[in-house]
């Protein structure tokens, strides 16, 4: 289990040499130095993992090394060895964070054990805070690989890393292929202004330099061995510690994530580890969101392509599923719906008709009121429609609004007969707008309807047909000039489909 590197600091030749023997069989890889300067420029040139220091020397004691060694490398375990074996040492060394004693004379065994628990306890110390890391990050990868709302997926990114890795500023960087430069598209401690204005070429400053090398950078208190990273620090304002990892995604770099912090502990280089999984999993996420988002698209249309084909079929119905749209979004953020709701009504309105596919032209198309035989035909197209989309995978509430279309407030519409709030608000809602766009489409048997007869109509089938607060909010629209109705006559209608 050995393998760590290990720096002994003895005055003393014969102990310097009996250290390095016993432990190098143990497997460890040992350097040994005579005191406590040689250590420091040992450890500059070559980082330990433990240092066994001898307390008492010439010059620099082991005390003092083992204060400095700390504020470079805080994580160092250290074993102090001394002749002065008195409980005041031991107490006042453990309690500044040693981490294990060894008396003079000691046999090999004493020396191993010590050596051992120590590198062990530290290991241990070093899982658990690596754990800690890991457990936010594997719930934050739960919630990636299912995330595909990208604007959503950034601010999880940016709110973790904030939260878990106490850091103060982060930026996520989007490559705009149009303009080839970087743009933030979330942030965290920076002005709005700065949020905004930020753009970075290949090569220009740090966040350029880790799209055009495609490597992370950590930098630490203003420092970073490579003389073009520090021809690029903006050394106003400069952060304690930052890190800035590219975003990889297939074949290119899709962008940087930038953090920084300004207060102790500085980030290490398992830090980096942390945030570039962290990185790999956010483009994981954005390549699934484009994925699926262009999966979608092209559903949509081909659904849409559909929809437009049944509207063919009866020239009243042109632009039908286009002008329920219009309506049903303009009442739903009149009733203070949230955009992704606004987005799912849409989508539904758009396709509410869709199952009149599998009706015949002769029925959709026909020009008078239909017979209860065709009525009862006509009443299955809301089911159709749902056994057409549910396997596309449209949310629930896309499905349920398509399904619950006809249903009545007052329980008396189709096909499930559906009571007052039983029916989805989405579903109430595109009653009232497919209803409105029904009126206002002229039909040969009954003409044109006027905008007053469409007021009246929303106003005595409230708590009837439709939803009181949605049929109230229709008319308020309507009446302030906000909803303007697509009065077609079938002039115009032929009109339209003349031009295309
Ligand atoms: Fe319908």
């Amino acid at each position: 289990m050995a393998g760590e590197k290990i720096l002994v600091v003895d005055d003393e030749e014969m102990i310097r040499d009996l250290c390095s023997h016993i432990l190098s069989t143990e497997g460890y890889a040992i350097t040994a130095v005579p005191g406590g300067e040689a250590a420091l420029r040992e450890l500059d040139k070559s980082p330990a993992d433990l240092l066994i220091t001898d307390i008492k020397m010439p010059g620099m004691d082991g005390l003092e090394l083992f204060e400095r060694v700390k504020k470079q490398k805080p994580d160092i375990v250290t074993i102090f060895i001394t002749g002065h074996g008195t409980l005041d040492t031991a107490i006042e060394s453990l309690m500044r964070g040693v981490d294990g004693f060894v008396l003079k004379p000691f046999t090999q065994e004493e020396l191993t054990t010590a050596v051992d628990r120590a590198v062990t306890r530290s290991r241990l110390q070093k899982e658990n805070i690596r754990l800690k890391a890991l457990i936010p990050l594997f719930e934050i990868s739960k919630l990636l690989v299912t995330e595909i709302d990208l604007a959503h997926l950034f601010k999880i990114i940016t709110e973790v890393l904030v939260q878990e890795f106490s850091v103060d500023r982060v930026s996520l960087m989007l490559l705009d292929a149009q303009t080839d430069t970087l743009m933030i598209r979330a942030s965290h401690g920076l002005s709005k202004d700065l949020a905004l204005q930020a753009k970075r070429r290949s090569g220009e400053g740090v966040s350029g330099l880790v799209l055009k090398h495609r490597k992370p950078f950590i930098i630490t208190k203003g420092k970073h061995p490579d003389s073009d990273v520090m021809a690029a620090l903006n050394m106003d304002n400069m952060p304690l510690s930052s890190m800035a990892v590219p975003l990889i995604g297939k074949d290119k770099v899709l962008g940087v994530l930038n953090v920084s912090k300004f207060s102790d502990p500085t980030f290490t280089t398992s830090d980096l580890q942390i945030v570039s999984i962290l990185a790999s999993q956010v483009v994981t996420a954005m390549e699934n969101a484009s994925l699926f988002e262009g999966l979608r698209e092209s559903y949509f249309r081909t659904v849409q392509a559909l929809v437009a084909a049944v509207e063919a079929k009866d020239p009243y119905t042109r632009w039908h599923s286009t002008n329920v749209a219009k309506y049903a979004v303009a009442i739903g953020r009149d009733m203070g719906l949230s955009p992704s709701q606004l987005e799912e009504i849409h989508i539904a309105s758009i396709l509410h008709d869709v199952g009149k596919i599998g009706i015949s032209e002769r029925i959709i198309g026909k020009p008078d009121r239909l017979n209860k035989e065709e009525f009862d035909i006509m009443k299955d197209h809301p089911a159709h429609g749902i056994r057409i989309l549910e396997p596309i995978g449209f949310s629930p509430s896309i499905i349920n609004a398509i399904y619950q279309h006809h249903e009545r407030y007052d329980g008396r519409g189709y096909p499930a007969g559906l009571v007052r709030t039983d029916i989805s608000l989405a579903a109430r809602i595109l009653t009232v707008a497919d209803t409105i766009d029904a009126m206002v489409s002229e039909r040969p048997y009954r003409g044109s309807i006027s905008m007053e007869t469409v007021l009246a109509e929303l106003q005595k089938e409230s708590g009837a047909q439709f939803d009181p607060d949605v049929a109230a909010t229709a008319r308020k629209l309507i009446e302030n000039g906000l909803l303007k109705l697509g009065m077609h006559t079938y002039a115009q209608h032929a009109a339209m489909n003349e031009r295309k």
